[in-house]
């Protein structure tokens, strides 16, 4: 069977923060450089140098050559890193394997820890999309959420990024916040709102498991309020002019939708560089082998070895592996592509598809599968289908 080659992102973790919030299961570390919560110029060197030896190894071993179509700096905080030290990252990715001169360069950045200056150097180091960790405008919630900045730093942050010419900017909230209700969760939406983001990422809090909410829980509204904060939002947000495409994503039409995330929901590849960073990756030749990547998870051990494991991914695996992704889009996904990124033939979803038609869970054409309104709610349920 004939594949093509998908889209080649690059993901970049960055495991540093000033302070580690109490929702947070991220690979996040509390940066303490002789008593101080900034990345020093000597560390931050030594971890560019690594995630650039991190990236040869990959290229090597996965004989890799293809364009860079997308890159996400994620973190951690990735603005705790100086524009120069970004602007010396990119060029030497650049340099061993080319970014795709439209392709998508996002960094996520903490309100308290940037400005309009490091903005700016951001900009010119090559990166043209930022992601702004916002989570509330309210004092309160941020309080309570464990957050540095506050709601006028946020607003700053916003407009600094404008000031500093970013024309593509991801704002990030969470809903479902301690004693929040529907119009403090639809206050925060307006605000965001104010600023004309193109994008927007409107998480639900999750209580994860090794978090200091899992063991000591706040007080957070019903599983009936919440279901009106989302239902209410989702409307407020359609209103507004956002398209809803995967279960927590809006954008302003189809030309701001994230095209690095749109990668790992369609089941393409990437690399993943830095500490705990995960990849995925594809070889076609002499067989064809999907193979996940994580690296050494703590910062002094990714400093020292930058240790890969690889698993290759198991075929009976592929399918489920595939919808997980793809059924979180609105638009669902092409049988094509199916085969496409799993090389397997799309008589494999058979039975899946009679399955997730006759519950009313799924829409098909002869071409596209989509999960329908419920089925996108029940997705968990419709899993269980494969
Ligand atoms: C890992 S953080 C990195 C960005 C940045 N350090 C920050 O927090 O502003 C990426 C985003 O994940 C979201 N997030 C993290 N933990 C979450 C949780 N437990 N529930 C919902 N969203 C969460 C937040 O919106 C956050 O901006
Ligand atoms: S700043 Fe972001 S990455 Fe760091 S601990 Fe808080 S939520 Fe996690």
């Amino acid at each position: 069977m004939r594949v093509n080659k998908p889209p080649l992102a690059l993901y970049i973790h960055f495991p540093w923060c000033e302070k580690k919030c109490p929702y947070c299961d991220f690979n996040s570390h509390v940066l303490d450089v002789g008593g101080s919560a900034k990345l020093d110029s000597e560390l931050e060197t030594l971890y560019v140098d690594q995630l650039l030896f991190d990236l040869d190894r990959d290229i090597e071993d996965f004989h890799l050559e293809a364009q860079i179509s997308s890159v996400f700096m994620g973190g951690g905080t990735p603005s705790l890193v100086s524009p120069a030290g970004i602007a010396r990252l990119l060029e030497g990715v650049d340099r061993r394997l080319p970014i795709a001169s439209e392709a998508e360069c996002t960094l996520e950045a903490n309100p308290g820890s940037s400005d309009q200056i490091k903005f700016q150097g951001y900009r010119a180091a090559g990166v043209n999309r930022l992601s702004l960790g916002i989570q509330s405008f309210s004092d309160k919630k941020l309080q309570a959420l464990g957050r540095l900045h506050s709601g006028a730093e946020a607003k700053d942050a916003i407009a600094s990024a404008r000031r500093a010419g970013f024309d593509n900017i991801n704002l990030d909230l969470i809903h479902g916040l301690p004693n929040q209700n529907t119009d403090d969760a639809l206050t925060d939406l307006a605000c965001a709102n104010s600023f004309n983001p193109e994008h927007l990422s409107w998480y639900q809090l999750t209580i994860e498991p090794n978090t200091v909410f899992f063991n000591r829980t706040p007080k957070l509204p019903s599983e009936p309020e919440i279901e009106d904060i989302s239902a209410q939002g989702r409307t407020w947000l359609y209103d507004h002019g956002y398209e809803q495409y995967e279960v927590s994503a809006f954008s302003r039409g189809e030309n701001h939708r994230s095209l690095h995330n749109l990668t790992y929901w369609h089941f393409g590849d990437y690399i993943g560089l830095g500490a705990g960073a995960h990849g995925k990756l594809t070889e076609h030749h002499p067989d064809f082998v999907i193979t996940r990547t994580r690296k050494s998870r703590v910062p002094n051990d990714y400093l020292k070895a930058a240790k890969r494991i690889a698993t290759p991914v198991e075929p009976a695996e592929l399918k489920l592996e595939f919808l997980m992704n793809a059924l979180r889009l609105n638009q669902g996904f092409l049988l094509s592509q199916f085969t496409e990124r799993t090389g397997l033939a799309s008589s494999a979803l058979t039975d899946f598809l009679d399955a997730g038609l006759a519950q009313g869970l799924l829409i098909r054409d002869d071409q596209n599968v989509r999960p329908t309104p419920r089925g996108l709610e029940l997705l968990d349920s419709l899993l269980l289908l494969v």
